[in-house]
């Protein structure tokens, strides 16, 4: 066994650089807001794992037993050497693909890319134990920024999966597959698992759980904002709220302010007032049609092969060749 590399593209101090900016620009905004991946430090990134748990929370499971059926179809059509997966987090469902690239006999090298050192930490560490004859390469970096700073070499495929694509904005979306176009080589491949639109019977408690951990993942933020920006935030005085958007088909997470109050963020010099009842957004999860994600595909440059839906039609996993 080969000793897994990790590239530390994103340092502490280049990540509390960066929330100063997002915070700055949140906290002083109207309606204000705070981008997602400021909920996975250590402690949101365990919540996520308890999320994926959850009897309500059906996107994990539900990828998962879709992946378990294709995933040999996948392994065949791809005959990858590289295997780059985008915010992998525990990697948990990947091992599905990598026993299938594996025994097809042509993966090389696993490089899981997540902005959350911790997470990817332990994924690397149990990785590279269990697939020891496997080039194991971690890259700790924001797949918002550049994707240049992936290893290059060999036949790619660049899986995005759970299907965190919803939680970018429009606009970052598209930038987003503009940036995998661009550092794939034509013929490369792109599997990106999504959500597809269901009855919000199914969505809402999907982020809204009896148990209340989407709840404490969503307060995270606030922890994180405390932790980092010596911010004092009381997590305890914000609700959480998951609704339904059906213009913009995505479910929003946003923390309401139970009463009137006012935050000092140290680092930032700032001070924020909340009214009582405000709502901030703190993530959108934009489920997909279809044909709506083939052709947003087809418009950046890569041509979809295969699409694999679950019998009750939650999720979708596409595979999409650059052109
Ligand atoms: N792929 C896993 C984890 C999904 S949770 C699964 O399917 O279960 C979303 C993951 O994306 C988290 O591990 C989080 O740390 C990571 N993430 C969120 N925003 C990110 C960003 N801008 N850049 C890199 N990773 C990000
Ligand atoms: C990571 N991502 C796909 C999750 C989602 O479903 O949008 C994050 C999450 N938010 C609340 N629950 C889970």
């Amino acid at each position: 066994m080969t000793a897994p590399l990790l590239d530390i593209h994103l340092t502490d101090d280049d990540l509390t650089a960066a929330l100063r900016t997002d915070a700055r620009t949140g906290l002083t905004a109207s309606p204000k807001s705070l981008p997602p991946k400021w909920f996975y430090d250590a402690r949101g990134s365990e919540l996520f794992e308890r999320i994926t748990e959850l009897p309500e929370y059906y996107p994990t499971r539900t990828e998962r037993a879709l992946l378990e059926q294709v995933v040999d179809e996948i392994a065949a059509a791809a005959q990858a050497d590289v295997l780059v997966e985008l915010g992998a987090g525990s990697a948990a469902k990947t091992r599905l693909l990598l026993n299938a690239l594996t025994a097809e006999g042509s993966l090389k090298t696993y490089v899981p890319q997540d902005v959350s050192a911790s997470a990817l930490r332990g994924a690397l560490t149990e990785i590279a134990a269990e697939y020891p004859d496997l080039g194991v390469h971690g890259v700790v970096s924001d797949f918002t920024d550049t994707l240049h700073n992936l290893p290059r070499g060999g036949r790619r495929m660049i899986a995005f999966l759970g299907g965190t694509i919803g939680n970018l904005v429009p606009t970052e979306r598209t930038e987003f597959l503009a940036g995998i176009h661009e550092v794939l080589e034509p013929g490369e491949l792109l599997l990106l698992g999504a959500g597809l639109v269901v009855d919000p019977a199914v969505l809402v408690p999907a982020y809204d759980d009896a148990a209340g951990v989407t709840a404490e993942f969503n307060r995270n933020v606030l922890h994180v904002l405390n932790h980092r920006l010596g911010a004092d935030f009381a997590p305890d005085k914000f609700e959480h709220v998951a609704v339904w958007d059906t213009d913009n088909e995505w479910i929003e997470m946003r923390l309401r302010a139970t009463e009137a109050m006012t935050a000092t963020v140290t680092a930032l010099d700032l001070t924020v007032d909340f009214a009582a009842g405000e709502e901030m957004r703190t993530e959108i999860s934009a489920k997909f049609r279809p044909e709506s994600l083939t052709t947003e595909l087809t418009a950046a440059g890569f041509t979809p092969t295969h699409t694999w839906t679950d019998p009750a039609r939650r999720f979708t996993l596409v595979l999409a060749e650059r052109r």
